[in-house]
């Protein structure tokens, strides 16, 4: 396994790009299925839940071939209709396979994704959009089991908006004859791009606001697309710069995904300016001060920046409290914090967040994806030497961490243990 060795307590200073979006990538590569023609999609960033998703592709009948940001998906043989266990339970968008193969082969099983790290995570939103167009939804052997005669379009109303469950069921009505129309859908930025690609596939779809209609069509074809960028891994290295009193500059992003977190930043007393594709925060000689956050569907502030924004409060001057409402048990990352320091009570969904002058190095461990950037954010800013242990969980969803943070001046070393 590895680890990363920071020597924390310099500003970060410089510009980094932004790769292309790990929750965009992975829709639109279980998009791929809809088609058996050839797919072709760049700035898919090069990470585990990407490699994960290639084999998951392929052991359904896919080829794929990756080099330097750009994936081509090409039929291979005849696809099978269940995914398996080994794979999906490594990764939960794997449930985004059931929307394209319903709709192509009117089956599909996927085993359940059981509980995960930061919660409970069901997927009762998924089946009753596909119930609703007309699949039988049982349980077998722990997999869930969908099967239709026919599929048709129907009117649907989500009673959250999920982000998966409105691309697994967008991706189904895609194929489905007939007019679907989905309410209360979720708004994220990586919800268009599948739309605009499923568009470019010849899909007929449009969002008026949070309302998506989709006229079934019979095939859809190759397309090629570029992934958008990511703008958790963005708002990652902008939070940094200001836990660290730095100067970071983001490129090839877009600030207009970014808005909730932006104003966030420039409360905190963070100097934020944009360009149509750049974002800079300058904390430089400055004190951040204490901003309450409270997590929302898109465009509220992101739950997955949620843990790193917590890290950023930790060195903050006041009190701040952190409200999760998207997820239940999302705050592993406060005790590992606390390790370091941090003076953080935590209460339900709620976290108060007392800011310390400073938070000295110690030995962490990550235990999920977004909590795991956190201890980096503090790790950067506390005083000496931390080590943050389990990185692989890190490497799910940030591409070159390591790489990019040190561009940005800051001493990180990725060790073998
Ligand atoms: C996606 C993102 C994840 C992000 C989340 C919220 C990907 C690959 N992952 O996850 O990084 O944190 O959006 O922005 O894009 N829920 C149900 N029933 C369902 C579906 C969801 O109760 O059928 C609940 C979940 O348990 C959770 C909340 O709704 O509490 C949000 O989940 P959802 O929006 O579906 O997130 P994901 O698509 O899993």
């Amino acid at each position: 396994m590895y680890k990363y060795v920071i020597e924390g307590g310099r500003p970060l200073q410089g510009i980094v790009s932004a790769s292309g979006a790990k929750n965009a990538a992975l829709p639109l590569l279980f998009a791929t299925l809809l088609t058996d023609e050839d797919c072709v999609l760049t700035r898919v960033p090069d990470l585990r839940d990407i490699k994960t998703t290639f084999q998951l592709l392929e052991y359904l009948g896919k080829r794929v071939s990756y080099s330097r940001g750009r994936a081509v998906v090409r039929a291979g043989k005849k696809l099978s209709t269940a995914a398996p266990y080994e794979l999906v339970k490594q990764m939960r968008a794997s449930v985004l396979v059931a929307g394209p193969l319903l709709a192509r082969f009117k089956r599909a099983s996927v085993p359940l994704p059981g509980g995960c790290a930061i919660g409970l995570r069901p997927i009762d939103i998924h089946l009753k959009g596909f119930a609703c167009l007309g699949a039988a939804v049982s349980t077998h052997a722990g997999n869930v089991v969908l099967e239709a005669e026919k599929l048709s379009g129907c009117r649907f109303k989500m009673g959250f908006p999920s982000v998966g469950a409105t691309q697994n069921m967008a991706m189904c009505a895609v194929l489905t004859p007939g007019v679907t129309v989905i309410e209360n859908i979720a708004l994220e930025p990586e919800n268009d791009d599948l739309y605009d690609f499923l568009r470019k596939m010849g899909a007929r779809i449009e969002r008026s606001g949070n309302k998506l209609t989709v006229r079934g069509v019979e095939k859809l074809r190759g397309a090629r697309h570029a992934v958008i960028a990511d703008r958790i891994e963005a708002g990652t290295y902008l939070i940094a710069g200001a836990a660290t009193r730095g100067q970071v500059t983001v490129e090839d992003c877009n600030p207009e995904h970014l808005r909730a977190v932006l104003e966030k930043l420039s409360e905190t007393g963070a100097d934020v300016t944009e360009t149509e594709n750049s974002i800079t925060v300058d904390m430089r000689d400055r004190i951040p001060k204490a901003a309450d956050i409270k997590t929302l569907p898109y465009p509220g502030f992101p739950t997955d920046l949620q843990a790193p924004w917590m890290a950023y409060m930790t060195v903050a001057e006041g009190k701040s409290i952190i409200a999760e409402d998207i997820f239940e048990n999302r705050f592993m990352h406060a005790p590992e914090l606390a390790r370091m320091g941090a003076m953080i009570a935590v209460d339900g969904k709620n976290a108060l967040v007392e800011g310390a002058p400073e938070l000295s190095g110690a030995s962490v461990m990550a235990s999920d994806l977004r909590g795991g950037a956190a201890l980096c954010v503090a790790g950067l800013a506390a005083c000496g030497k931390s080590e943050v242990l389990r990185v692989y969980h890190i490497e799910r969803g940030y591409e070159k961490i390591h790489k990019k943070l040190s561009a940005l001046g800051a001493k990180v070393r990725r060790v073998k243990y």
